[in-house]
């Protein structure tokens, strides 16, 4: 507790300290910055990995829903409805999550777990902490975003005391090192996958009863059975779990949220230990490059320190083909899902729910297999023969029922 407090007491003063006195200021020790969330302040020891860090990102979030109109249809009765914006560099996630209309005046404070360096801070508590973890998403996202001070940042990754060893990098979020016990004391090397994975990767809203009785949701990784799409499915089967229901078709739906840890780990460069840091933070005369975005244009650097025989040119080509041919099945199973959304629907009006509760099924397991390609975002990089063999699953499940449907007279 006093050392949350010192922690809020050093922000506060690099907030409000007037600049001039600010640069005069001595650096903070590694024992402070334990408990510091606002990157500058890491910056005044660890100058060049904040200067890259801190690099403007000039993308400017793209509404995708404008983009194409088939994802209002999929996602409605989800928050998602009402917004899907394109990503953008780390720098910006408190900013980007505080704009966001899928916020409403409920929105539980789990929101901010992955958009904010403050929220170990916030919870004040180490991750093993199972209470200050449910004390905290008890509260309102309102409420905890007016505590937090700085978006993902170097506390999210790093541990300040172990800088200068092999232990720098730490996982702090307490859903992955439930999923991954051996993540506390895992080697670098896979430390490199983890400190992503921790946000980057499938989760969804586990419900707690806290001891006075208030409700809580807490973070958790639907990944016990395995990781691979039908594992993660069949896990929410076991526990009855789904995100939304489908106003249309009444199917009872997931909502798949950036699992590029688990597609990365099934594909050619998981395999091999190629890590998330291999690429988008790649090593540079000034240490690590610590901007995250946009993967393709750090390509020079990247991809051919190991293919040799890649260079910028073929890259970019090896990656838009294999995009190409993901994005064309993403369309093509998202035409099958708006069609047989309409025909369940037209099912139901006709012979009533009982009737539906096939298709529904078949539903709730091809838009699953759609959406954990469509929200993986590197459409199909990451492992194009698993994105492949899920999307033509999808689509064969959505043939058939389509076919029944038919038969049955869903046709309108
Ligand atoms: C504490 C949570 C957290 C951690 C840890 C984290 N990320 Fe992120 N990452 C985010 C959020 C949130 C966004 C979206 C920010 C926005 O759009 O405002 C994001 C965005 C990104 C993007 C998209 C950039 C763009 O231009 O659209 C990439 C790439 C990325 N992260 C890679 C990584 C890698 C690699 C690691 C590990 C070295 C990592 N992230 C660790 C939360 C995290
Ligand atoms: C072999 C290199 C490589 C590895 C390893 C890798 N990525 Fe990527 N990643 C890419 C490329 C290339 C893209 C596509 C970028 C594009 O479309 O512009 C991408 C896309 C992404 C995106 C979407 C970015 C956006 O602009 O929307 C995120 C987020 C991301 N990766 C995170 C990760 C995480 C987390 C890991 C590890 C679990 C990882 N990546 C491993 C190369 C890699
Ligand atoms: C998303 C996770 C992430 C965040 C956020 C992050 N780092 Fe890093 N940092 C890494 C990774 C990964 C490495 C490479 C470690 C390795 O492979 O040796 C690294 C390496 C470093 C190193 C060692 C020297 C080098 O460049 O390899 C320093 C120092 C450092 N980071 C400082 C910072 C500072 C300061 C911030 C905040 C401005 C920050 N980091 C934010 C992941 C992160
Ligand atoms: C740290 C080393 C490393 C980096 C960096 C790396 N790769 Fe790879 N890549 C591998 C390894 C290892 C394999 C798996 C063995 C194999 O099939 O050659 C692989 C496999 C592949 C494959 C499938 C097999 C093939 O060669 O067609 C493609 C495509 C690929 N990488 C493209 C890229 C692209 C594009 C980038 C940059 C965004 C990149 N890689 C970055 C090491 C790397």
């Amino acid at each position: 507790m006093k050392a949350r407090l010192l922690g809020v007491l050093t922000i506060s003063l690099g907030l409000y300290t007037p600049a001039c006195q600010r640069v005069q200021r001595a650096p903070p020790t590694r024992e402070a910055l334990a408990t510091v969330a606002d990157p500058a302040e890491w910056g005044a020891i660890f100058a060049p990995q904040y200067a890259s860090y801190a690099q403007p990102d000039l993308a400017v979030p793209r509404e995708r829903l404008d983009e194409d109109p088939r994802l209002a249809l999929l996602y409605a009765g989800s928050a998602y409805e009402r917004s899907l914006k394109s990503t953008r560099d780390h720098a910006h996630a408190l900013e980007d999550v505080k704009a966001t209309a899928r916020l409403t005046p409920s929105t539980k404070a789990m929101c901010l777990t992955c958009k904010s360096a403050s929220y170990r801070g916030i919870v004040g508590a180490p991750p093993d902490d199972a209470e200050a973890e449910a004390e905290f998403s008890a509260r309102l996202f309102s409420d905890v975003v007016a505590e937090a001070d700085a978006p993902v940042a170097c506390l999210d990754c790093h541990d300040p005391l172990a800088m200068d060893t092999e232990r720098k990098l730490r996982v702090s979020r307490p859903a992955f090192l439930r999923a991954t016990p051996g993540a506390v004391s895992a080697p670098q090397g896979a430390l490199r996958s983890y400190v992503c994975g921790q946000c980057h990767s499938e989760y969804y809203a586990r419900p707690v009863v806290l001891a006075d009785g208030r409700e809580g949701s807490i973070v958790e990784h639907p990944t016990a059975r395995g990781a691979r799409i039908e594992d993660i499915i069949a896990f929410y089967d076991a526990i009855a779990h789904s995100d939304f229901i489908h106003p249309v078709s009444g199917a009872p739906l997931l909502k798949l949220q950036h699992p590029q840890y688990e597609l990365w780990s099934q594909g050619p460069h998981g395999a091999s230990q190629v890590s998330c840091t291999h690429c988008h933070m790649p090593s540079t005369d000034a240490g690590h490059s610590h901007s995250v975005a946009a993967a393709t244009a750090k390509i020079e650097t990247t991809c051919g320190s190991c293919h040799k025989k890649r260079d910028a040119k073929t890259a970019r080509a090896d990656i838009s083909a294999i995009q190409a041919g993901i994005d064309a099945r993403l369309s093509s199973v998202a035409d099958q899902l708006v069609e047989a959304h309409a025909q369940t629907g037209a099912l139901r009006a006709r012979r009533g729910d009982a009737a539906a509760l096939d298709a529904q099924r078949v539903l709730r397991a091809a838009q699953a297999r759609w959406d954990f390609i469509a929200s993986e975002n590197s459409r199909g990089f990451h492992a194009p023969a698993e994105s492949t063999r899920i999307l033509d699953d999808a689509a064969r499940l959505l043939s058939e029922l389509l076919l029944s449907l038919a038969h049955e007279g869903g046709s309108p």
